[in-house]
């Protein structure tokens, strides 16, 4: 491979992108570096740990933009509410303070699953924080839909939860970040329109499209009744995008048909 040489990197910006090693987060880092911009991966591995604020001063010197994927679904309120403050903290302190590009979840607002809670918490952080800042909502990923049918089909019987979702491809949604990160700051901390995919698919439709890939037994279905406030807002079909949402990428069917289908369990 060529060195870069320093005019190249003069002319590249710098992105640092929090939990660079996950999901979303190794696809901004790979689609930065193809862009032929630097990505700085932060996270545990490499150091950085939002909670204690440990690594992340180093980590942003130089950083034109930040994008924030670190998240911890099992202690959202430490990583991902404190975490942003803490992340927020460390960017007012820059000299010329990074445009921070925050991932959040479409209808967080209207679910009172505590992750959810949280992110709405880390989003009120981000936007009363008075930094340049972009908040973009996501509706649920492939992979956690895929999850999501897997679980729901138990030997022949499928579990019919009344969910529906619009998921997106995480490639296509990392590429969006990317543009916000490379795009003019704003003045402030704004909303920009959500993201989510071409597809709306119930569980039941993702988990018969997993199943055909997958080339098992067909399953019967057993409607799960909609019981407590979580199930409900998914009922409601608050994870749904708007009419404003930004859609792309492809969609469940074409992406799971994609996928190498697994051995049976
Ligand atoms: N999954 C979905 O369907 C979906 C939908 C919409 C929006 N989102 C949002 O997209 C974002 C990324 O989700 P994902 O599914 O890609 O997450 P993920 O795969 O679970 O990755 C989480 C990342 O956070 C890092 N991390 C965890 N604790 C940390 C800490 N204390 N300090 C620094 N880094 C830490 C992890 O790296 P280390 O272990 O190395 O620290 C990892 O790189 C999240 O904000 C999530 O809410 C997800």
């Amino acid at each position: 491979m060529m060195e870069r040489t320093t005019d190249d990197e003069e002319l590249s910006v710098r992105i640092v992108v929090t939990g660079g090693s996950g999901g979303l987060g190794s696809k901004v880092v790979a689609r930065v570096r193809e862009l032929g911009h630097v990505a700085i991966p932060a996270s545990r591995r490499w150091g950085v740990d939002l909670t204690t604020g440990q690594g992340l001063g180093a980590a942003l010197v130089g950083a034109d933009a930040v994008v924030h994927c670190a998240s911890n679904p099992v202690r959202p309120g430490r990583t991902d509410v404190e975490g942003t403050v803490q992340l927020l903290g460390a960017i007012a302190t820059m000299p010329q303070p990074a445009h921070l590009v925050h991932v959040s979840i479409v209808g967080c607002d209207a679910n009172p699953l505590p992750y959810y809670r949280a992110k709405v918490r880390a989003e009120e952080a981000v936007l009363a924080s008075g930094l340049p800042a972009t908040v973009v909502r996501a509706t649920q990923f492939h992979t956690l839909v895929d999850t999501i049918a897997r679980m729901a089909t138990i030997g022949r019987t499928r579990l019919d939860l009344d969910f529906s979702a619009q998921p997106v491809d995480v490639s296509w949604f990392a590429r969006e970040l990317v543009d916000h990160a490379l795009g003019t700051p704003p003045g402030g901390a704004v909303r920009a329109r959500d993201i989510a995919g071409p597809e709306l698919l119930t569980v039941a439709d993702a988990a018969e499209a997993v199943r055909a890939h997958e080339g098992r037994p067909a399953t019967r279905g057993l409607r799960v009744p909609t019981v407590g406030r979580t199930l409900r807002a998914f009922a409601d079909r608050s994870n749904l995008p708007g009419p404003d949402a930004r859609i792309g990428g492809v969609g469940f069917s074409d992406w799971i048909a994609r996928q190498p289908a697994r051995a049976a369990s």
